[in-house]
């Protein structure tokens, strides 16, 4: 296919309501999710898809009740382990995106542990927001900017401020799929989804498959993209 994006986030949301939908906990929805992501990985790496940016864990995602939390931590946590070799193996490098201060430091450990091992490897970018939060991103980056005494204003720019978001290597997006029906970006990305294209389907993300995927690529290729001038390129 071509004109397909470099940079793919999801917002994988519905994983409750399919479980539900089998008279199955929620939580076997989350399970399945991380099945459905290893697919999408896959499917990213032969469409030669660069980057791909997915909502595990959000700022808000506390509010849930604790036994939730604590089995979305667990099923993070042990993924990023069990998965570490293989995802190095298939030359991907995992950058975790999000707030770290307020994590378990054993998690931290493990963050700080695949980060390394596959910090190498470059045949697909996978960044995983947990913790994550777009607005605690900014207000994040501001503190930043702020302790910096010697900034002056007329120095904060664009390019400026991508320098200091978690991790500024990670390229713009240019497309964001959410599943499971609502039509939000839930405080996802929001500085780097400026000029990215929205795609929203009603499938539950455990039902995401490789058909549903090509579907929403297929949209994303035949759109215009137009950036509001011409080149998307204003940094003032
Ligand atoms: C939204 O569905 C999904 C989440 C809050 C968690 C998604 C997390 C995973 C798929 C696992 C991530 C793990 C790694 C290692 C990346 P929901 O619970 O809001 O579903 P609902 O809208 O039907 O209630």
């Amino acid at each position: 296919m071509q004109n397909l994006p470099d940079h793919v986030a999801i917002i994988m949301d519905g994983n409750g309501r399919w479980a539900k939908k089998q008279n199955m906990p929620r939580t076997y929805g989350h399970k399945k999710g991380v099945e459905v992501l290893k697919d999408t990985v896959k499917s990213l790496i032969k469409y030669e898809i660069t980057s791909l940016t997915v909502y595990a864990f959000s700022t808000e995602n506390w509010k849930r009740p604790p036994k939730e939390v604590k089995y979305l931590m667990g099923l993070f946590s042990q993924t990023i382990e069990r998965e570490a070799a293989e995802l190095d193996e298939q030359d991907i490098k995992i950058n975790i995106i999000g707030r770290r201060a307020e994590l378990d430091q054993k998690i931290l450990k493990k963050i700080e542990k695949i980060e390394k091992l596959t910090e190498d490897n470059d045949k697909l970018i996978l960044n995983i927001a947990f913790n994550y939060g777009g607005r605690a991103e900014i207000i994040d980056v501001i503190k930043k900017l702020k302790a910096d005494k010697n900034l002056k204003p007329e120095e904060i720019t664009q390019k400026l401020v991508s320098k200091y978001l978690y991790n500024p290597t990670i390229s713009d997006v240019e497309f964001i799929i959410r599943t499971g029906g609502d039509k939000r970006i839930s405080n996802f990305l929001l500085w780097e989804s400026a000029y990215a294209e929205l795609y929203f389907t009603d499938k539950y993300w455990p039902e995401f498959d490789e058909k549903e995927l090509n579907k929403a690529l297929k949209s994303f290729a035949i759109r215009q993209r137009k950036f509001g001038a011409l080149t998307g390129e204003a940094d003032q």
